[in-house]
Order: structure tokens, then sequence, then C-alpha cells
């Protein structure tokens, strides 16, 4: 039986895992390897999978080795897993080839051969919930007829290739994403994460430059920020109370790095807190460097400032573990690559001042699927560095 904790949060009197009968863990990590407490379970560490894009499920189901690839990364010692983007139940939600939809009876049967396997190798998982917005384009699956959907129209030389969303449109994405989130809970995920950064849908909105509504969903702050809100307010309504909804969130956008929806920790704060009100229990904060100050005359992050705004735990992410930081255009130039990994330290020391509560992790986790294991054990000069062909593979 799982003790139930409703509130997610640090875990008193919890067994640390240096305790006698668990793996010694090297002391200057050891804050990143305490147990956390989320939603009905306790995460067996800190360490969170951060969710990244594979092409590796054909008409959108999720495989064997999609399987495979997660459970791959509980037995090296992660202790929340959170999946790729998987695409929720609208025409325009999908943006790439070969992503998991989640949606359909074979689709999420698949989600649930991943989640029984996690949960079996002793872990914890939770789907990243997924409209790309205006990152779509017609000729994509499942229906290359359609094109991207966002707040405003996008009009390349001559051709409406994305769609303003109408009322009824965005109606329907609430209610898709509400859906997918009651189908995570039914299926036996730990929790969902609403992909709320990096230019999609949720984002398109907090946005300026890709929200130019007159409407109630454009024009102010508090405007801009509706549409995430009444995301999570339907999410709240379909899952059960002790069900954890996690928010990503980032300044940054995949074609704009210096992208910023808010300039001050005061306009921060008022995209949070009604976010934070709406129901989300946990931020995750995504950054390219984690460790880089949010605002001019402050040395403090934007997961440390998230923190501090809400109140809520966060999950910070950013080269941790490695000592360049993530490109997108990584992807489409084929030019061979190394980045070599790091000791994750200074992190461990963040999160023991109370910057953050958990740590993403990404790329080096694709290269080296038992890195924190290698972590916990003071062996990071045996991590795997993340090159191309670990990108390539995006390696079971
Ligand atoms: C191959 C790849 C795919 C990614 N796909 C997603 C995604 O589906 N959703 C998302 O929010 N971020 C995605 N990201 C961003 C990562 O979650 C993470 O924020 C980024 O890699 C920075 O962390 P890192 O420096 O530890 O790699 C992806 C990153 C990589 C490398």
């Amino acid at each position: 039986m799982d003790t139930v904790i409703p509130a997610p949060g640090a875990v008193s009197g919890a067994t640390p895992a240096t305790a006698p009968g668990a793996h010694p863990v090297n002391a200057t990590v050891a804050p990143l390897f305490q147990p956390f407490a989320f939603g009905r379970h306790i995460l067996a560490n800190r360490v969170v999978m951060a969710p990244m894009t594979r092409n590796k499920s054909p008409g959108g189901v999720p495989g064997e080795d999609v399987v495979a690839y997660y459970r791959r990364r509980v037995r090296g010692g992660v202790g929340l897993l959170i999946t790729e983007g998987t695409y929720v139940n609208h025409p325009a939600a999908n943006g790439y080839p070969q992503v998991p939809a989640f949606h359909g009876e074979a689709a999420l049967a698949g989600w649930k051969r991943v989640v029984d396997a996690v949960h079996e190798a002793g872990g914890r998982i939770i789907p990243q919930l997924w409209h790309v917005g205006v990152a779509r384009r017609a000729g994509v699956e499942p229906d290359p007829a359609v094109p991207g959907y966002g707040p405003s129209a996008i009009v390349d030389n001559g051709v409406e290739v994305v769609r303003a969303m109408t009322q009824a449109d965005i109606d329907a994405v609430i209610a898709a994403f509400a859906q997918a989130a009651a189908d995570a809970e039914r299926i036996g995920f730990d929790g969902a994460e609403l992909h709320g950064a990096h230019g999609y849908l949720i984002d398109d909105f907090f946005w300026e430059k890709t929200n130019q509504r007159t409407d109630a969903y454009g024009g102010s702050l508090e405007n801009r920020v509706r549409f995430a809100v009444e995301v999570v307010r339907a999410v709240r309504a379909a899952v059960s109370p002790d069900f954890p909804i996690v928010f990503r969130f980032s300044q940054w956008k995949g074609g704009d790095y210096g992208a910023k929806i808010t300039q001050t920790p005061e306009e921060l704060g008022r995209i949070l807190t009604p976010l934070a009100e709406a129901g989300v229990d946990v931020f995750h904060v995504s950054t390219r460097r984690y460790w880089e100050p949010a605002f001019d005359g402050s040395p403090d992050t934007l997961a440390a400032w998230t923190k501090r705004l809400t109140g809520k735990p966060v999950i910070a992410v950013g080269s941790v573990g490695l000592d360049d930081a993530f490109k997108v255009g990584m992807f489409a130039n084929r030019d061979a690559f190394e980045v070599k990994p790091t000791d994750v330290d200074q992190a461990a020391q963040a999160l023991a001042r109370g910057d953050f509560d958990l740590l993403g992790v990404g790329r080096v986790l694709l290269s080296d699927p038992d890195w924190a294991i290698k972590v916990r054990d003071g062996r990071v000069d045996q991590v795997i560095p993340f090159d191309r062909a670990s990108l390539d593979r995006l390696v079971v």
C-alpha cells in the first residue's frame, strides 16, 4: 500500500536514502537522493527524467521498444519519469512524425504497458500532455490536410499555415486536455504534466508575438494566461484531488532562446499565481541553463522565483550534468558533436538551499541511462558523454 500524502513536498521522517540497508550515497550529491512526496506516492529521489520527444511510435502507438526505453531509465535510478510529449485528442495537436498519441484505444493500451513496466521496476511516471499549436504545418500526421492552430493566424507567402482558434476550438482543446488527464489517471500514471513551454499551444497564448487576439484570451497578461488557467481548471476537475498536475513553462522558445513571456518577477507572479490557484501542484521550470539569473537586478533563477512566488514545489532543468546547453539546431544539423559530462555538486547545493525541489535531467539520460546511479555512487567520471549517436538512437 502506498502512503497517501495529498500535497507534494519533502517527506518528514521518511527513511533517508543513506539509511542502513540503502545504497551509500556520495556526500556531495546526497540532497538529490532524498525521497519526495508526490501525490499518492513517495519518489525514491529527486532525479526527474525531462520529457524528450522520440519518433518511435508509428501510428501514434507506443510499442515494446518504448516500454523498454522507459523501464531502462527506472533501472538506472531515475526517481520520476516524464514521458516524451504525447498529443491530446485534437486534429491539430500533433506536429511531428511518429510521435505518440494520448487518445484512442491502441495508443492508451501502449501507454498502459509502459506504466505497468515502470511500476514493476519500482519507478514512477507521468505523461507530458501536448498540443503543438503554431508549430504544426499541414502535411503532418494524423490528417495531413489539417493546418496548424494557434491563438492568431500565421500567413506564410500568402498561405494561411496556422488558423486562429475560435471559441469552439478553444473549448475543444480544453476538453481534450481534461480527457487526456482523466485517461492518464485511469490507466495508472502517477500524475500528468501539461506542456506549457517552448512555443507550443499553451505557451503561444502566453506570448505576445504569437497571441495578437483582441478578445478575452489576448492583450493583457491576465488575458493571455486565461487559456492555460482554463486548461488547468478542467484538468483539475477531471482527476482526483491527490493526482498531481505538473505545469511546464519556459521563457525561451524553440525558435528564439532570448524570448520572454515575463520581463519582471512581478509579471511572473501574474502568470503563475492564477495557475497555482487553478490547481497546479508542481511547476516545471524549463531553462537551458538552470543556474542563470532570471531577471536583471537579482541573482535568483527562474526556478527560485517560481518557488518563492507560488510556494509550490519546483522542478529545475537545463544543462544538468553536461557542459553545454540544449540546442534545437542539433536535430537538423548533421555534424558530429560531443557534450562532456560534469559533476552536479552545485545543483545538489542549490536544491539543498531550497532553490528547487526536483532536478530535471534530459540529454545525459539519453546517452547514459545509468546516470543517476553513477552520480549517486560518485562515478561521474564513468558517465557516457552525450553525442550525435545517442541523439540519433534515442537509445534503449
Ligand atoms: C531529443 C530531445 C527531445 C525533447 N523533447 C521535448 C519534449 O517533448 N517536451 C519538452 O517539454 N521538452 C523537450 N525537450 C527539452 C528537454 O526536456 C530539456 O528541457 C532540455 O533537453 C534541457 O535539459 P538538458 O540540458 O538536461 O538536456 C527535448 C530535448 C531533447 C534533447
